[in-house]
């Protein structure tokens, strides 16, 4: 008989710029490795869609998390991995979520604003600066930080490698996930 796949959600939070697509693309191929199936729900995409129009007023932005939550908790009941990269910079719809969805897991990704804002990857710092953005989080918005995450990447002392490190070795043993299948040695390879 197969054996039940572990759904969890993976949620990663933090500013625009810290890093939460990039961890969440590289822990997607990481525990793909594991023999888990895995589904990635991105801000940036999840806006172009699922959640087209909304804007980022704190009302629709909770509309916004409430959404994804939805998603992610329908995927990981069902024994799927389930990585969420989205600022949710509200604390309280996050602390919802815990208490609501099937084994949830925050990940504080951490990096502070004036390192974000220096990456600007998008440009949107620049815009919120001048004005051309309104409520942009960090700038003129707020961002709830995490009071207890249950994992901490700083995104900008740490390698990508050393932050996924941290994640998998965290859910290695929580149980979550089972450590990647070793590679047997051939014969020929053991004297
Ligand atoms: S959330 O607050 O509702 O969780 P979400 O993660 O979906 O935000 O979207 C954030 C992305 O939208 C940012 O990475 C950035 O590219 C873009 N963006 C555009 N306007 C804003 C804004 N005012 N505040 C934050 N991000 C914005």
């Amino acid at each position: 008989m197969e054996r039940k796949r572990k759904g969890l959600i993976l949620w990663l939070t933090g500013l625009s710029g810290a890093g939460k697509s990039t961890l969440a693309k590289r822990l997607e191929e990481e525990i793909k490795k594991r023999d888990c199936l895995v589904e990635v729900l991105d801000g940036d995409v999840v806006r172009t869609n699922l959640s087209k129009g909304l804007t980022f007023s704190k009302e629709d932005r909770e509309i916004n998390i409430r959404r994804i939550g939805f998603v992610a908790n329908l995927l990981s009941r069902n024994g799927i991995v389930v990585i969420v990269a989205a600022i949710s910079p509200y604390r309280g719809i996050r602390e919802e979520l815990r208490q609501t969805t099937h084994n949830f897991i925050e990940i504080y990704v951490n990096a502070p604003l004036p390192v974000c804002e220096a990456r600007d990857v998008k440009g949107l710092y620049a815009m919120a600066r001048d004005g051309k953005i309104k409520s942009f989080t960090g700038i003129d918005d707020p961002y709830e930080e995490p009071l207890y995450p249950d994992i901490v990447c700083y995104t900008s002392e740490e390698t990508i490698e050393e932050s996924i490190r941290k994640v998998i070795t965290e859910l290695e043993s929580q149980d979550y996930i089972t450590p990647k299948p070793q590679l047997e040695y051939s014969s020929s390879c053991v004297s």
